[in-house]
């Protein structure tokens, strides 16, 4: 086998999000967010677990940045709580809040790590929700000043910067099938969450320029190739479909300066609304961003499904393995969306924002996690993005989903993805060999397998 080496600069991390880890939901002034509100409604999670603790982070940070200082990591994506910091969305600031972001940050300065931060991760403050959440415009004026907030408080020591986590999944996740917060139900709404954000977006990346702020500003989106189930027609049709229903629908804005007509022409004769559209919005959108953030974990294969309304699609997971989730497990997808976004978009700059796996985890009588398939996961990845980088793109980092097992979303604890074991009761940290073993390869900079 041969040795697959990065690029010189290349940037080595791992993600995490506020809610998913930090618990301390009533502390230090926080306001309650839509995940706390959705997270507490029986039915809506996995045992109906909720985020109150969580992996405890909030108590436990300094020794989470430990861990990845003894891992060797080069950088920390992160997520802030904007209620932590608005409680209400908007007005007062809560100064504590800012503290706890400020001091995490000067600590993984201090530990040599470069801080990557997400402003929007999913809890947004439950009194925005009250006012429509991301379906009301007004939204996205507050989410500006937010950011504004947290550019006069980091600016300078943070030089990353992701505006939104998957628009995607907060538009449709979260107003259409409901299965995420705010658990809202309607296709219309969620047309318009996803352009309130893109919005948000914008006025986020303007607002980063007009203060020349050091460093750079980007958005992540969790995209991947939608191959047909079938060769037959109709799935390749259907996988066109599902292509602009969730990567076109993102990337033409930003990138192109417009929704794709396609799916308008599509949406119109469903007659659902669409969203509505001010003179300005195109030209803010499409506001030039240093990187494009690629979260990636499996290629859809699609097959046309008339029962379903509005998309007449389903999903197939195709003729390979599934991680616990049961996402199939395709690395050359990594590779072909990589290489498209670089070509039909001409993206001058990508990072890998989230790439991982969920497995079944368990830890041995000798306090070991040997979890050789998350090993193998990433590995295949990591083979993937270097053909990727051989090809031309210009792929500048890559970061696994994720440091620590932690409350995942809908399925709550029931999907590890970290590299860290968290153990039962005593949250205890036990390193997985997955993070030694992505350890060597940040120390290498990629696979080494001959020397
Ligand atoms: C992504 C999310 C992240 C985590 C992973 C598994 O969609 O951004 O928070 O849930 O999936």
């Amino acid at each position: 086998m041969k040795n697959y080496l990065f690029p010189k600069e290349f940037v080595w991390g791992v993600a995490t999000a506020s809610y998913q880890i930090e618990g301390g939901v009533n502390e230090g002034g926080r306001g309650e967010s839509i995940w706390d509100r959705f997270s507490h409604i029986p039915g809506n999670t996995r045992f109906n677990a909720n985020g109150d603790i969580a992996c405890d982070h909030y108590h436990r940070w300094r020794e989470d940045v430990a861990i990845m200082r003894e891992l060797g990591l080069k950088s920390y994506r992160f997520s802030i709580a904007w209620p932590r910091v608005f409680p209400n969305g908007y007005g007062e600031v809560n100064e504590e809040g800012v503290a706890f972001y400020s001091e995490l940050v000067d600590a993984l300065l201090a530990n040599g790590i470069e801080p990557c931060v997400t402003l929007y991760h999913w809890d947004l403050p439950q009194a925005l929700q009250d006012e429509g959440g991301w379906t009301n415009r007004n939204t996205a004026g507050h989410y500006a000043a937010y950011c504004k907030l947290m550019f006069e408080r980091l600016g300078g020591r943070v030089k990353r910067w992701v505006t939104l986590n998957e628009p995607w999944v907060v538009a449709f996740g979260g107003y259409f099938y409901g299965d995420f917060a705010p658990g809202v139900r309607d296709f219309s709404s969620a047309l318009q969450a996803a352009h309130t954000q893109l919005l948000g977006h914008g006025m986020a990346v303007q607002l980063f320029r007009e203060m020349r702020l050091p460093g750079e500003i980007g958005i992540t989106l969790n995209l991947c190739p939608r191959e047909g189930a079938t060769a037959s027609l109709a799935d390749a049709s259907a996988a066109a479909r599902n292509d602009g229903f969730a990567n076109r629908w993102f990337l033409d804005p930003l990138f192109k300066g417009g929704y794709p007509a396609d799916m308008q022409a599509y949406y119109r004769g469903k007659n659902l609304v669409l969203p509505k559209v001010n003179p300005e919005d195109m030209r803010l959108i499409a506001e030039p961003v240093d990187f494009l953030g690629v979260n990636y974990y499996n290629v859809e294969f699609t097959k046309q499904d008339e029962s379903v309304w509005p998309l007449a699609f389903s999903l197939e997971r195709g003729p390979y393995d599934v991680t616990n989730y049961g996402w199939p497990i395709v690395a050359r997808g990594l590779r072909d969306l990589l290489v498209r976004l670089h070509s039909e978009y001409g993206v001058g700059k990508l990072f890998v924002t989230e790439n991982g796996a969920s497995f079944l985890d368990v830890e041995n009588i000798k306090g070991e996690v040997l979890d050789d398939c998350r090993i193998d996961y990433v590995e295949r990845h990591l083979m993937a993005c270097h053909e990727a980088v051989e090809k031309g793109v210009n792929l500048a980092g890559y970061y696994v989903w994720t440091l620590t097992d932690n409350f995942e979303w809908n399925t709550a604890y029931t999907q590890k993805f970290g590299l860290v074991y968290l153990r039962h009761g005593s949250l205890d940290r036990v390193i997985k060999k997955s993070g030694r073993w992505y350890a060597g390869i940040v120390k290498n900079n990629g696979i080494l397998n001959k020397s």
